[in-house]
């Protein structure tokens, strides 16, 4: 299998596709000795995440060459953006899992290997609009963390997710006690107006013991960070001791996200590093665990 490497990649090793920027910031891809691959099994390694629309197309580009000369393409995506809109909520409303899903399939992608990706119920061998899907988790990783967290000081703790979603994260608990809770939204506003695309966390559900426990909260994703707030404030409100905070995908969307989690009672935040997070200062108020990249 011949590895391709994109520049936002490159923690994985050294770029093998040139990306360049025009300009009217009109994206520029090459494929250096693209005869090279005629006929082989290739895997693209590219992060579609910060700006998606721009990574998603410069993938396009780039399958676009490989499309006619490689035998078989797999692409490797650590966070697989536009996941979360993958049911009709209103009427008329696009699926974007499901056209970029199809979009990859039909550009050539035969398999895409991703992490906890947000329409898919666990780990495993998925297929969406046509797509085959290696979902793996970070679950593991995660949850060693925090057990290494929490044996430096011999304390026990429980882990719990902020949804049913994201049950699966707690069976690597094993033995431990591991709970989901459930989330209760609001329409969010804006200026008054109801914008419908995006539902605040109004409150969680779910009675869980965490009096005088430590806890881990493990869930998929970080994005404006009200879910994680939301959960710690109910398992504060019932005499949790630690709290801290482990997710695969720190998108971050929003001002001052890892501050507000850290400043509402969170001990300790870790994510992966699914998504390159580039600020220095802003790195440090969080560990970033490295996934396998195999
Ligand atoms: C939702 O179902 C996911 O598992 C995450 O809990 C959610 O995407 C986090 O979003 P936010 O940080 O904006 O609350």
């Amino acid at each position: 299998m011949e590895k391709l490497i994109t520049p936002y990649c490159a923690d994985f090793g050294k770029a093998s596709i040139v990306i360049k920027h025009f300009p009217d910031d009109e994206s520029y891809v090459l494929i250096p000795e693209i005869e090279t691959l005629k006929n082989k099994k290739v895997r693209i390694y590219h992060r579609l995440y910060p700006y998606p629309d721009k990574r998603i197309f410069e993938l396009l580009l780039i399958l676009s060459r490989l499309k006619e000369q490689a035998k078989e393409v797999e692409l490797f995506a650590p966070y697989l953006p536009y996941a979360r809109q993958d049911r009709e909520n209103k009427e008329g409303e696009a699926l974007s899992a499901d056209v970029l899903c199809e979009l990859l399939k039909n550009y050539g992608v035969k398999k895409l290997i991703t992490y906890d990706c947000h329409f898919l119920p666990r780990p495993g061998e998925f297929s969406r609009a046509g797509l085959p899907i290696e979902n793996r988790s970070a679950g593991p990783e995660l949850y060693a963390y925090a057990k290494k967290y929490f044996d430096e000081t011999r304390e026990e703790f429980v882990v719990v997710s902020p949804d049913e979603g994201a049950s699966y994260f707690t069976e690597n608990a094993k033995g431990n006690k591991a709970h989901s809770l459930k989330k209760v939204r609001h329409e969010s506003k804006a200026n008054g107006e109801e914008t419908g695309i995006h539902a605040d966390i109004a409150t969680m559900e779910g009675e869980i013991d965490v009096e005088g426990k430590n806890v881990c909260i493990l869930d998929d994703i970080i994005s404006t960070g009200g879910t994680i707030v939301r959960a710690i404030e109910h398992l504060k409100a019932r005499g949790a001791k630690k709290v801290i905070v482990g997710a695969t995908h720190g998108v971050f969307a929003g001002h001052r996200i890892a501050e507000k989690i850290l400043n509402n009672s969170c001990s300790e935040l870790f994510i992966t590093d699914s998504i390159a997070v580039k600020n220095a200062e802003f790195d440090t108020l969080f560990e970033t665990l490295e996934l396998p990249r195999d």
